[in-house]
């Protein structure tokens, strides 16, 4: 998979994109990102991105022109699944939409800011908008990457060991059950007797139940 990303503020991406599993994923050659700084194609020498709105208004407004210039070069190489764009009214990120995302060869994520981008940005340039939450961040790129995180973690090889994604909470439309490593006993906090049982099938149960119990507490919308 490649991601393209487009931002105004592109050295936010470096701490996320260079560890853990994005970077595993980077190494393996899984999952190729490159970052585009909108700024880099501009054509007055102010590097201006962003004016102000017609009808005015309070907050800037991310111009067409640099953005379409940026996309039109990446399409010009090669054809994109989608063009993302992180919005806050965008649809809401949820696992079945992440899941679908990771079988894309192509991507391009548009990170906007100010008040937003301009209208017509979204009328034919987009083709999907996207939303992390019902929660204002100031731009798009915190929500670029965790939508990168979420996809890049199922393609196909990029965790370890081939079944942890499948057993992520969403994955089966359950919560994860809780889980305990050692010490057996911490100060007397116990790890429940089943789990030091040996028995595979009564542990694959009580996982269930635990998933069954957890998902109707906490996420009763869910079942
Ligand atoms: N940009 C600002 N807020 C956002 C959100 N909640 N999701 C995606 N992009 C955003």
């Amino acid at each position: 998979m490649r991601i393209d990303i487009l931002s105004i503020f592109p050295a936010m991406f470096q701490g996320p994109f260079s560890q853990s599993i994005i970077r595993r994923a980077r190494e393996k050659q899984l999952v190729e990102i490159h970052l585009h700084d909108i700024r880099d194609y501009t054509r007055d020498k102010h590097r201006r991105v962003d004016d102000y709105p017609f009808g005015g208004g309070a907050g800037m407004v991310m111009m067409i022109e640099p953005v379409e210039a940026c996309m039109e070069a990446l399409q010009a190489e090669r054809s994109y699944n989608e063009v993302i764009y992180l919005c806050p009214d965008g649809e809401l990120l949820d696992q079945p939409m992440a899941n679908q995302l990771s079988s894309a060869d192509n991507l391009i994520l548009l990170c906007g800011h100010y008040k937003g981008v301009d209208e017509r940005i979204r009328e034919h340039l987009v083709t999907r908008e996207i939303s992390i939450g019902d929660y204002v961040l100031s731009g798009g790129e915190l929500a670029a990457m965790v939508l990168t995180d979420a996809v890049v973690r199922l393609i196909p090889g990029v965790l370890g060991d081939e079944t942890s994604a499948l057993s992520d909470s969403f994955q089966d439309g359950l919560l994860s059950p809780p889980v305990y490593t050692r010490p057996a006993d911490y100060k007397g906090w116990k790890v429940p007797g089943i789990l030091l049982s040996g028995h595979d099938r009564k542990i694959e149960e009580w996982r269930h139940e635990q998933s069954v119990r957890r998902t109707r507490e906490r996420r009763p919308g869910m079942m």
